[in-house]
């Protein structure tokens, strides 16, 4: 490693002063984080929160092995999916019974697209934009085919143009990906209603991340991630949002006895249950809800536009420190309102992001040539930021990233 010299140790100095001085640094020990580990990838799977294993040891050991089938009315099973989606509700800025917790994202969409698609009769195209991540575009394409609609991926940020009269929904990522780059919520939501169409945002990469407001912006419908930025776990439920005024009149296509409006009266026909609920389809998986509500409260006392600033000033740190540090690398930093991951290019980032993981600095890496750095702010602290840029100058100045042992990183890291 290079030694520091004054300025880097004036740098430093003034990131740990704003660590010292950070309103959210007392959530830090909400987490349990492994030591001698720089953890750069919650965008893609939130470190474990301290309190997640006593609540899972309750949830089976209590719940489940004392109280059996009783605790679908005696622990609150029954309920589980709507209660943490009412604790999601305002990450998101939306009414608590307008968010319910449950399946993947990829199956939300299914269901809201569903919804949206029957609900504008006579409009058939989903607009939706090309290099988004690609399962909301796959579930669009296999609804599509199942339902005689069609298809339109336009560009990014190309929306507002391909808003004709046959457009039933508009589908994006509020922030990208990749890039972290935010659309225009209120903006696109509206333009989107004034063509007579409806809504659905991807909030994967901001709900937990960034300030959203769904109600207030005007939002249709809305899915997001349960195990990045909320730290449920791995495989996570994730989330599903209808803006109130559809509560009466949406019909997920996918329907099951738990979105009935009398789940135990097993009758032949399918009844909406009121509100939201209805969006359910299967029994919840309770062991998956109870972590995601662990993870949940990982947000408590923490006002999300106060997570968003200081999220961004961490990598604002992190990107100016890359461009001293390791100039030849292109950094993907979109000059606008974005979420908490950053994207940083290099031909051979796969074996790139290998070494750095070796050497305890953990981002991930996306094809062709995206490492992924992000930037939560309930846990990272300025100095991870300093400290991160130090080791990924090491890799790349000394070539270690050239060795033969780092050809072999897993498509998930
Ligand atoms: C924007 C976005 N949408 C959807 C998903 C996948 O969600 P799920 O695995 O819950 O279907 C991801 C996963 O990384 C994502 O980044």
């Amino acid at each position: 490693m290079k030694a520091p010299d004054r300025a880097d140790r004036a740098a430093r100095a003034d990131l740990a002063a704003r660590d010292a001085a950070d309103p959210l640094a007392f959530a830090r020990d909400r987490f349990t984080l492994p030591k001698g580990v720089i953890y750069l990838d919650g965008n893609s799977l939130g470190p474990l929160p301290a309190a997640t294993p006593s609540r899972l040891v309750k949830a089976v050991a209590g719940d489940w092995g004392q109280g059996l089938i009783r605790s679908w009315n005696d622990a609150g099973w029954i309920d589980l999916p709507m209660a943490v989606g009412g604790r999601i509700a305002p990450l998101v800025g939306a009414a608590t019974d307008s968010v319910v917790a449950c399946d993947s994202v990829s199956v939300n969409i299914f269901k809201l697209a569903g919804a949206a698609l029957a609900m504008r009769p006579g409009r058939r195209v989903i607009v939706c934009e090309a290099d988004d991540f690609p399962t909301d575009r796959h579930v669009l394409e296999g609804l599509a085919e199942v339902s005689g609609a069609e298809v339109r991926a336009v560009p990014y940020g190309q929306v507002a143009t391909a808003l004709g009269k046959d457009v039933a929904l508009v589908s994006l990522a509020h922030a990208h990906f990749a890039t972290g780059a935010v659309h225009d919520m209120a903006a696109l939501s509206a333009a989107a209603t004034a063509a007579g169409a409806l809504s659905l945002w991807d909030l994967s990469h901001s709900a937990g991340s960034i300030a959203v407001a769904l109600d207030a912006d005007g939002a249709d419908f809305a899915v997001g991630c349960g195990y990045k930025y909320l730290n449920g776990g791995p495989g996570a439920p994730a989330f599903a949002y209808v803006a109130a005024r559809h509560h009466d009149v949406f019909v997920p296509p996918l329907r099951g006895w738990m979105g009935h409006a009398d789940t135990f009266g097993f009758s032949d026909k399918w009844l909406p249950a009121p509100g939201i609920r209805r969006l359910l389809a299967g029994t919840p998986g309770i062991l998956g809800l109870a972590a995601l509500d662990g993870g949940v409260a990982t947000f408590e006392g923490v006002a999300m536009a106060t997570a968003e600033a200081k999220s961004q000033a961490l990598l604002a740190a992190f990107v100016a420190r890359v461009a001293i540090r390791c100039p030849a690398l292109a950094i993907d930093h979109p000059r606008r309102r974005h979420g908490s991951q950053v994207t940083l290019r290099h031909p051979q980032g796969r074996r790139v992001m290998a070494a750095l993981i070796a050497r305890g600095v953990i981002g991930d890496f996306r094809p062709p040539d995206r490492m992924r750095f992000g930037f939560p702010a309930l846990y990272t602290r300025y100095v991870d930021a300093f400290d991160a840029v130090e080791v990924l100058a090491d890799v790349l100045d000394s070539g270690e990233w050239q060795d033969a042992r780092f050809d072999a990183l897993g498509m998930v890291t």
